[in-house]
């Protein structure tokens, strides 16, 4: 039985759209058609929605803005998750709006992450569909951007089994091996400081992925190769740019059709996107078959694959090769701007510095360096590292940043920006009903990190660099949500953690960090400048 839907509603509707149409189609006569065929699609969309919210319940809070484009206008460009937080004093920890026929909710609270994220899971796990993208330029191959299901399942499962807390201080070696030849590279250029960590961080990863080792320069082949896949990807990836992401029936359009330029574009994306893929994976299975094959993930990978002829074999391998492309696409560059944050932090507050540097000092000495297994020893260390995920966000909106070194910059910083954002938003598979709203299946669901961990009533001060809020209090919210959220949270993050401390812990035992001098040889002041894109 339909349920009743007033009739003042339905007709305040089609009074909204008649007399936008009439003027449109007054000044273009030919648009009549079309505008004819929007405005049933909208109205039957909006009853559909009715039939699916039978008593009616209102959207969360949020601005509604104008007709057709939604709140559009009314989205924050810069420092989203800072707006987003002071909007939170008008709307509350849930703010819903839509934008250009898409709806968003933004989830601010610890109490509302865990209900929707955490509880409710099953349904808040999807990602936005991505066409041109993910589907035309073959990005799917990274489990970040593929739907929940039970082909992202796979692919979760494999790579949690080579980056999960029990085995991953197997890569300590490898580790530890490059952690010795940075701290020599800072002894040497201390100025260069970033370039050694992102160097190190992309070797690290290689190594541990495939047993490749990377040149120190910018021109090493597998450092091109990624660059370049990132660099077709950074327009691609702009949510609403190509007609096919509103339109995805389109992506089957062929490409010699006249005015099909996104698909020939998007043919020659793929090409990169499958070196980005295919070439270390291909390297790794002939250094096996060869027999000097390092040990890498990729190695371990191949070497469980069922024998050539299960029928399974093909897609183990498809699955075996992209598990190698996401290790390095999702976790290079986050661990490393975690890290400069972290060096940031210890030179804005000395004291904690020197604190860290006792605690080194009495627990490890001075005849070796700290690694990761002196962790329950160092607790200041600890403490810093927690810190250091709170006072800065690498992706406060759940939304870590995929480019290699400069590539952004490169392309476009604002590109990246948009890519990442609907790249790693969650999205609703079923419709649900939350603290008396509705909430629409395919609505895009983002959680604000960034908000919670800056939250005054949780962490006094909450822009100070403070280890001693955790070492002093361990109950204090830990920082979690950084990784983000449910089932989709970071599948890395035990790695990156692990690879973090042993980093921190290491330079802290033979360096200070302290700020650079002006023209007149005093200590300049330093602040944490987030830059705007989702990864600061
Ligand atoms: C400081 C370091 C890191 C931070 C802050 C970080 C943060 C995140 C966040 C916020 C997400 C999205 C979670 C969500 O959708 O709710 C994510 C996803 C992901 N991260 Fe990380 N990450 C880090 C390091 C790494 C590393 C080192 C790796 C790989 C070795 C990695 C692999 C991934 C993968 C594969 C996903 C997609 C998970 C999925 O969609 O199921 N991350 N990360």
């Amino acid at each position: 039985m339909l349920p009743h839907i007033p009739l003042q509603e339905v007709s305040e509707v089609v009074a909204r759209g008649v007399n936008y149409l009439v003027s449109l189609t007054e000044s273009y006569p030919y648009l009549s058609y079309a505008g004819g065929a929007v405005f049933a699609a909208i109205v039957t969309q909006w009853l559909a929605e009715r039939r699916r919210n039978p008593r009616g319940l209102p959207y969360p809070p949020g601005p509604r803005g104008l007709p057709f484009i939604g709140a559009f206008y009314e989205i924050p460009e810069t420092k989203p998750w800072a707006a987003y937080k002071e909007w939170s004093k008008k709307y509350g920890n849930l703010i819903f709006y839509k934008a250009m026929g898409q709806n968003y909710l933004i989830v601010q609270g610890v109490k509302e992450v865990n209900d929707l994220f955490e509880q409710r899971s099953a349904i808040y796990s999807d990602r936005p569909p991505q066409p041109m993208a993910a589907d035309l330029l073959g990005w799917k191959f990274n489990l970040g951007w593929q739907p929940y299901g039970p082909w992202w399942r796979r692919h979760r499962k494999a790579f949690h089994e080579h980056f999960n807390p029990n085995v991953i201080q197997k890569y300590d070696p490898v580790q530890n091996r490059e952690l010795y030849r940075l701290l020599g590279k800072l002894l040497r250029e201390p100025a260069r400081f970033t370039d050694h960590i992102h160097n190190l961080f992309a070797t690290i990863i290689m190594k541990v992925t495939y047993g490749i080792t990377i040149s120190d320069d910018d021109k090493d082949p597998w450092m091109t190769t990624i660059f370049e896949s990132l660099q077709s990807i950074a327009k691609a990836g702009i949510p609403g740019l190509y007609l096919v992401d509103h339109i995805p029936i389109l992506k089957y359009i062929p490409s010699w059709f006249p005015g099909a330029e996104f698909k020939r574009e998007a043919e020659r994306g793929k090409k990169v996107t499958d070196r980005l893929v295919m070439k270390p994976y291909e390297a790794v299975k002939e250094s096996l078959r060869k027999g000097d094959a390092e040990p890498s993930v990729v190695a371990a990978l191949i070497s469980d694959l069922p024998a050539e002829n299960d029928p399974t074999r093909a897609e183990e391998e498809t699955i075996a090769a992209n598990i190698g492309a996401v290790a390095y696409i999702a976790g290079a560059d986050t661990t490393v701007s975690a890290i400069l944050a972290c060096l940031l932090g210890l030179a804005m507050n000395l004291d904690a510095q020197r604190k860290a540097q006792a605690e080194i000092d009495e627990y490890v000495g001075p005849s070796r360096l700290p690694n990761a297994s002196d962790r329950p020893s160092l607790p200041y260390v600890d403490a810093i590292i927690l810190e250091t995920m709170r006072w800065h966000q690498v992706a406060p909106f759940g939304t870590p940043q995929l480019n290699v070194k400069g590539c952004f910059s490169e392309v476009n910083t604002e590109t990246g920006l948009a890519i990442i954002f609907t790249a790693i938003a969650h999205m609703t598979s079923e419709d649900d009903e939350y603290d008396g709203y509705f909430i629409p299946k395919g609505t895009t669901v983002i959680g604000n990190a960034w908000s919670i961990l800056h939250d005054e009533a949780l962490f006094e001060n909450p822009s100070d660099f403070n280890p001693d809020r955790y070492y002093n209090n361990p109950r204090t919210l830990k920082p979690d949500v950084t990784f983000g959220y449910g089932r989709r949270a970071c599948p890395g993050r035990f790695f990156s953690d692990r690879n973090m401390f042993a980093m921190i812990s290491a330079i802290l035992a033979v360096f200070d960090i302290l700020p650079p001098l002006d023209e007149r040889g005093k200590p300049m002041k330093l602040e944490l400048n987030p830059t705007d894109g989702l990864q600061s």
